[in-house]
């Protein structure tokens, strides 16, 4: 696989990434996952929009973000996909080489930026059957709208969800669902959606904004609401999604159905209208 690291194209296994990147050693840095359909990278321009923002939150000066843009598309050709159903582009960005002080370094150093493209096979039918999840504490730290590559209160919720059987840990914050360790979290009450409002407690999800939108054209009642957890089995409906999930229904939260442990109509029109939406892009 060709990679791209800090202005080359080179063999990933040529990449060598120094142990003083404050990126292995501090998770200083940001990241950014974008699925490239029929060759071509979906939404590219929100993901670096949102990559952007990460960086200045952070405090990372990059120049020309959007450049990234360019160099993720020859990459995916570079790697020629073929008939791969889906490309997955890996964009991650730390502060760079140095020696290890929790400051940031007095001498300005040059961003450390690594690009992969990974080839893979939608989970077909797990998106279409739906999913288990469990409900695990809200351990992660209060600015989660941040795309950071500090992930290990992540990880360690989805190995549990693994461990029980589970697609997805979606984490309780003071009673209420804020999303998953790798998704966000929607709802279906009276016909209505409901996902959590935006705020420094959820990331801003790219898929999660494309549902608003399709519930605008669909005509499906949407609402920003806090769901708190003693409520969550009284949904009709429950439905995760995000770039590798994309609209995943679910039908079981730990013990207990969601509805009647089938899909419900709200999910699953949201999922056929999202699939509908990356079919046209890949032909386009
Ligand atoms: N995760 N919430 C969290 C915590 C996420 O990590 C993600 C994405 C989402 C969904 O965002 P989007 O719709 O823009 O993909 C929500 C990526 C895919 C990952 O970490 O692999």
């Amino acid at each position: 696989m060709i990679a791209y690291f800090n202005g080359q194209f080179l063999p990933k296994e040529e990449v060598k990434i120094s142990p003083d990147d404050r990126g292995f050693l501090f998770a200083d840095g940001v990241y950014e996952v974008i699925h490239a359909y029929g060759g071509k990278p979906f939404k590219m321009d929100e993901h670096l929009k949102r990559l952007a923002r990460s960086l200045k939150e952070i405090r990372i000066d990059l120049p020309d973000v959007e450049k990234l843009g360019t160099v993720g598309e020859k990459l995916i050709v570079m790697n020629n996909p073929g008939k791969a159903e889906y490309t997955s582009l890996y964009i991650q960005v730390t502060r760079g080489v140095a020696l290890r002080k929790h400051a940031f370094p007095k001498e300005p150093v040059s961003p450390t930026v690594y690009i992969s493209a990974t080839s893979g096979v939608s989970q077909k039918e797990k998106i279409a059957r739906g999913v288990k999840i469990i409900l695990v504490p809200d351990i992660r730290w209060h600015r989660c709208d941040i795309k950071s590559i500090s992930l290990l209160p992540n990880v360690l919720a989805n190995q549990q969800a693994k461990e029980a059987a589970a697609e997805e840990a979606v984490f309780v914050r003071d009673g209420i669902l804020t999303e998953g360790s790798h998704t966000n979290f929607f709802t279906v009450f009276d016909g209505q959606v409901l996902t959590h409002p935006l705020n420094n407690h959820i990331l801003p999800g790219i898929t999660r904004e494309i549902i608003v939108e399709l519930c605008c054209d669909l005509k499906i009642p949407f609402r920003e609401e806090f769901v708190h957890e003693k409520d969550l089995l009284k949904a009709k409906e429950i439905f995760i999604s995000g770039t590798s999930v994309e609209v995943t229904p679910v039908i079981q939260v730990d013990d207990g159905v969601v509805g009647n442990g089938l899909p419900g109509p709200i999910s699953r029109k949201l999922q056929a209208a999202y699939k509908k939406m990356l079919d046209e892009f890949a032909q386009s």
